[in-house]
């Protein structure tokens, strides 16, 4: 977690530098520095606890601070509770070295003995600040150049880092290393830029560098040198970034979230255009060969959060369709077990991205015991993507709020992609229902847009449920996934307790929470299915729940069971949950709205959760 910026060129470096933490908020928001040079002045470090307009307030929104070389971090806490003293940048006990740091260093105790031993002091509980001690130990100690001293640090060093640091002896330069966290490098008219993620620096340069695991940068004014763990120079390609500007900013909606939750046809639309030509699907790109297909003995979905849901909701899909055996997996559950991966499985990881620790490790097991991946993943470069054996690339875009929508959106879609391309190759469906499913496919961003008009009505159920205390969602099969996804985004950005059950479940149990007036919102999009969850919000309704029931437009009846019903396009039932999770989405935003919260950075959450 965390986000790390760097700047040198010819402007001043502090608004520069706020402007890219801006963006990179979504990682972090329990405090914020800057670490600002003017020629070869001091080092001047400036920290505040709490969110980054505060920092901002404290140096006149970067005026107060001169020089045009600097870096920055907004912080999400793991070692150290959130305060000024454990804000970033962390410096050397004599200021010689100053540094921000994205990632976790596991070894952080080890090497804190060994410093504190050669007479280190230390100020904060991080584990940062004993990587630029560290670095500080070997310039000192090797007499060498700064990127002697990091490629000594890294050596040591165990656990995931994206590093931004500064030395006082090398004025108008910034040394950067990756292990395991996204860093990326900008150049545009002889200024430099670092970075966590593409928004922090969209708006000065589109030629972006990606830097390898385990490899250093030097930035001056307009040149980045490559070093290797060897300090070698190595030669690397600028990419293009092809993302509008725009896109990372709010474009007159209040919240990102509501702003992603519109973008959803379109981001479907890229997705779906990325792979269907001339109305069929066309995985070439991806590398999956017919024959690899045919081949595959056995699906692992292995993902987190949100991502997960996803690949619930893919397990009745492809199952479904494709008649491949399924298993739908916590991506920190499954790096931690005795796997008994069947070696013609093929195991998919699904992440937004790309970063994500567990996900990221369990692609490295799969990797390891010699089993084919594919990730679905959403941020191109990212450590996932590089990693995997073959990449699936959803189009959604930027997503700046914490809480997914459109990037769930399209992991589903991308999920039913396959499950659809992978029965046609195996021969469980014929071409008339082939083209038939993907026609359907291409309905959705319309039907989507559909639900969006009706959204004011979603808007008045919400505000009465703002004050509510509990919320069950139920359903069955492909209702059950979306269930779990509605309660995740109702509970992450409202602060509801809410939870998602198997319809036929609740008995077993959780009914006994059951009271007067608790909302009970049940799924029925599966017609097989419809009957059955009608009868377990019956049994809610008897003992007090208030009833929410989400179906097709057709199923008029549930309007005898529940008190408020919202309703939504016919589509092929594989891909209900497209549609069912809309209303789901606007419900959990407009709560979270009618009771005054932050909802694009809800609190204690992260975006990019790049630790375990
Ligand atoms: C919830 C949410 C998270 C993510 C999860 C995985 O709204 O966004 O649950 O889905 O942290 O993240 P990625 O997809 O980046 O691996």
């Amino acid at each position: 977690m965390c986000g790390i910026v760097g700047f040198v060129g010819n402007h001043q470096a502090a608004p520069i530098l706020l402007d890219g933490l801006s963006k990179l908020e979504y990682r972090g928001y329990d405090s914020a520095g800057l670490a600002v040079r003017d020629g070869s002045g001091e080092i001047e470090v400036v920290k505040a606890k709490g969110r980054l307009k505060i920092l901002s307030e404290k140096t006149n929104g970067g005026q107060a601070l001169a020089g045009d070389c600097g870096i920055g971090h907004t912080r999400w806490a793991t070692h150290g509770e959130p305060s000024e003293n454990n804000a970033h940048p962390h410096c050397s006990d004599d200021g010689n070295v100053v540094g921000v740091h994205n990632g976790i260093i596991e070894n952080y105790q080890e090497l804190k003995d060994k410093l504190l031993r050669k007479g280190y002091q230390f100020y904060s509980q991080t584990d940062t600040e004993v990587a630029i001690k560290l670095v500080d130990y070997y310039y000192k100690k090797y007499l060498g150049t700064p990127v002697d001293a990091i490629n000594h640090a890294m050596v040591r060093i165990r656990g995931s880092y994206a590093l931004a640091v500064m030395f006082k002896d090398y004025p108008e330069e910034i040394y950067v290393a990756r292990k395991d966290s996204p860093m990326i490098l900008g150049v545009e008219n002889g200024e430099c830029f670092v970075a966590s993620d593409v928004p922090a620096i969209l708006k000065y340069t589109r030629n972006v560098y990606y830097i390898g695991n385990l490899e250093l940068a030097r930035l001056q004014k307009g040149s980045i040198t490559f070093y290797n763990l060897d300090g070698d120079e190595i030669e690397k390609e600028p990419v293009e970034i092809k993302w509008d500007a725009e896109a990372a900013e709010k474009a007159g909606f209040e919240h990102f979230m509501m702003k992603e939750i519109h973008e959803q046809p379109k981001a479907l639309q890229d997705t779906l255009n990325s792979v269907v030509r001339d109305g069929v699907i066309d995985l070439s790109e991806m590398g999956l060969s017919d024959e690899e297909i045919q081949g595959i003995s056995q699906i692992y979905m292995v993902a987190c959060g949100s991502a997960y849901h996803a690949a619930m909701s893919a397990q009745y899909v492809i199952e479904d369709l494709a008649k491949i055996p399924v298993r739908v997996e916590l991506a920190s559950e499954f790096r931690y077990r005795t796997l008994l991966l069947d070696k013609k499985g093929l195991v998919v990881l699904v992440s937004q991205s790309g970063e994500t620790a567990d996900t990221l490790a369990a692609l490295r097991e799969a990797k390891s015991m010699g089993i084919r991946t594919l990730a679905i993943v959403n941020v191109v470069g990212s450590s996932i993507a590089r990693e995997a054996d073959n990449v699936f690339y959803t189009l959604a875009g930027p997503e700046i709020s914490v809480a997914t929508t459109k990037a769930y959106s399209t992991q589903l879609l991308a999920c039913d992609i396959l499950a659809v391309q992978f029965a046609k190759v195996r021969g469980a469906i014929d071409e008339d229902r082939y083209k038939g499913l993907i026609a359907e496919m291409g309905t959705l961003p319309e039907k989507i847009t559909r639900i969006l008009q009706d959204k004011e009505r979603l808007q008045w159920f919400a505000s009465k449920q703002a004050a509510a205390h509990d919320v069950f969602f139920i359903g069955r099969g492909i209702d059950y996934a979306i269930s779990l996804e509605g309660s995740l985004k109702m509970k992450e950005i409202s602060y509801i307790h809410s939870e998602a059950y198997a319809a036929g479940e609740l008995k077993h149990g959780t009914i006994s929470l059951i009271e007067d007036g608790t909302l009970v919102i049940g799924i029925l999009t599966q017609s097989d299915l419809y009957e059955k969850t009608v009868s377990n919000m019956v049994e809610c309704k008897s003992r007090g729940a208030y009833l929410m029931g989400l179906t097709t437009y057709g199923h008029y009846n549930i309007e005898d069971t529940a008190d408020f019903v919202t309703y939504i396009p016919k589509t092929d039932e594989h891909f209900a949950a497209s549609l069912a999770v809309i209303p789901l989405q606007l419900i959990g935003y407009y709560v979270s709205v009618a009771r005054g919260l932050d909802v694009d950075k809800p609190r204690n959450l992260a975006k990019s959760v790049t630790v375990e």
